[in-house]
């Protein structure tokens, strides 16, 4: 019976504690002076890391992500042409810069601006329709990476209580990438007629930003989703107190 009833008390106390920021995180006070400007770092510093998991805190290692599957619908201009992309693996936050990370505590919103230098993604893929009036189609594996890439990120926060302590939750979010280049390769298009390949590849290299504002609503939902999936875990384990001082 005692034993039964140190249990619960030690489980009691875990609880209402609640997880605690990992020690090699940025912990920021929300009445400092500069209290952006140490989140802007804080924020810098913990995607930086997250190229290894921090399970007490709910945060996986970005770069072991795989995302099964992703369909981006044809664009209306230029990209007229549907796109899945399997087993897809993100990789590049390692090097990421925020420009700006802004807390408003009234509107519970956070706004982040973020570089990632080298934003890298690993796929196989399926592709038929138009590029720019000539056709695609192929069936292989490929790669992008997106240089200096601007990552807005905004989040609208909602509260609930758990265990006596208040946590956030995520109501709305939204992600816009804004690469300065873009680079790629899909290996195998035409089932490998390497003439045709080449030629269609250069347009996709001459056009490929002017592609990527065609389709991009694909891609900044579909990994805006990823990043709010992540950020949610983090936030269920870690209650408002702890998050900072
Ligand atoms: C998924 O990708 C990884 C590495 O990019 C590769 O090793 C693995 O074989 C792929 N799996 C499938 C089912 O294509
Ligand atoms: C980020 O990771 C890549 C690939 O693993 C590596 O080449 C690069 O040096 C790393 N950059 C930093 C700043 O750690
Ligand atoms: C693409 O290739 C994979 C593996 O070879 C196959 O399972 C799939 O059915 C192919 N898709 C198309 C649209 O040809």
């Amino acid at each position: 019976m005692k034993h039964y009833l140190v249990l619960i008390c030690v489980s009691l106390v875990f609880s209402s504690f609640g997880a605690k920021l990992p020690s090699v995180f940025i912990k920021c006070n929300r009445k400092q002076a500069d209290f952006q400007q140490c989140l802007t770092k804080a924020v810098e510093n913990a995607v930086r890391q997250m190229d290894h998991p921090f399970k007490e805190v709910g945060l996986l290692n970005l770069e072991s992500l795989v995302i099964p599957e992703l369909t981006v619908s044809a664009g209306s201009r230029v990209f007229v042409a549907q796109q899945t992309l399997k087993n897809m693996t993100l990789s590049g936050f390692n090097e990421t810069k925020c420009a700006k990370v802004e807390f408003d505590f009234d509107k519970n919103t956070l706004n982040l601006d973020c570089i990632v230098p080298h934003f890298r993604f690993d796929f196989s893929y399926e592709i038929n329709g138009q590029i720019l009036l000539v056709s695609i189609y192929g069936n292989g594996t490929g790669w992008v990476v997106m240089q200096d890439s601007h990552f807005e990120l905004s989040y609208q926060l909602g509260e609930y209580e758990k265990k006596g302590k208040k946590y956030f939750n995520i109501n709305n979010h939204e992600l816009k990438i804004q690469p300065r280049s873009i680079d790629f390769d899909l290996r195998n298009l035409f089932d490998g007629d390497e003439e045709a390949a080449d030629r269609v590849k250069k347009i996709l290299k001459d056009n490929a930003l002017e592609i990527y504002k065609d389709i991009h609503s694909g891609y900044d939902a579909a990994f805006g989703k990823v990043f709010a999936t992540i950020f949610e875990r983090f936030l269920t384990k870690v209650p408002v107190s702890n998050l900072f001082d």
